[in-house]
């Protein structure tokens, strides 16, 4: 079998072009001691990709970090397009806007500092314009309440993207109680599937450095 890794990179040395403005970005997280959980550049060219071609004009985000993913996805905006994207650290929050700024997104991007729970909830009371594209990428444990709460901030057509389905450890399909993140995950996955508002497929997009596979969930809102 060829190994998982090997394609990984070769197809990243064939496709991957040079990214001055994200290898900037990669290295200040890094310096500023922010975990190394972000997206892949590949990951972050099939936002870009995705948004992009769908047309996305307001995109949440759930999980900012250091504004990777956002960049990546504000790189599919056309002028009036805006995110708003969710983040409850506030010195990620902090980091994430200056990176945001130098890539020359700040007017297109919103960052909300707090609890996504909470700050979703002030979305729905508000009733806010549903988004069209959602992406989700934050603490595991608390996923399945997420997807219940950004069900109610879409309409028939909205796209609905997870990053991280794959727990790091115990069996895939009946995990660890105690493993609150791996419930979480699962959870989360049987509820995409099981849901009647939506059409959900899943594919492994990430292969980390020690073989490790993660999925992203790709889902599109079928019903108001
Ligand atoms: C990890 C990876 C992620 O992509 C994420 O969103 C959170 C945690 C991890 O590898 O621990
Ligand atoms: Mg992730």
């Amino acid at each position: 079998m060829r190994n998982p890794l090997e394609v990984r990179d070769y197809l990243e040395q064939t496709f991957q072009r040079e990214d001055p403005i994200l290898d900037q970005v990669k290295q200040d997280c890094d310096a500023q001691g922010l975990p190394d959980i972000h997206i892949s550049f590949q990951a972050g060219q099939l936002l870009t990709f995705l948004a992009g071609a769908f047309r996305a004009q307001n995109i949440l985000e759930i999980g900012t970090l250091g504004g990777f993913s956002t960049i990546h996805l504000a790189r599919s905006l056309q002028e009036k397009g805006r995110i708003v994207t969710l983040e409850r650290n506030p010195r990620h929050a902090e980091i994430a806007k200056k990176n945001i700024q130098r890539a020359g997104f700040s007017n297109q991007v919103q960052i909300l500092v707090g609890h996504a729970i909470e700050l979703l909830d002030q979305m729905i009371m508000s009733q806010r314009d549903p988004f069209d594209f959602i992406f989700i990428d934050a603490d595991k444990k608390n996923t399945p309440k997420y997807l219940e709460k950004v069900m109610q901030l879409v309409k028939k057509g909205s796209i609905i993207v997870f990053d991280n389905l794959i727990a790091k450890r115990g069996k895939l399909s009946n995990p660890d109680p105690q493993d609150r993140t791996a419930i979480g995950q699962h959870e989360c996955n049987r509820l995409l599937a099981a849901n009647k508002r939506l059409n959900t497929f899943a594919l492994p997009v990430t292969i980390k450095s020690d073989g490790f596979i993660d999925a992203m969930s790709f889902s599109i809102v079928t019903e108001d």
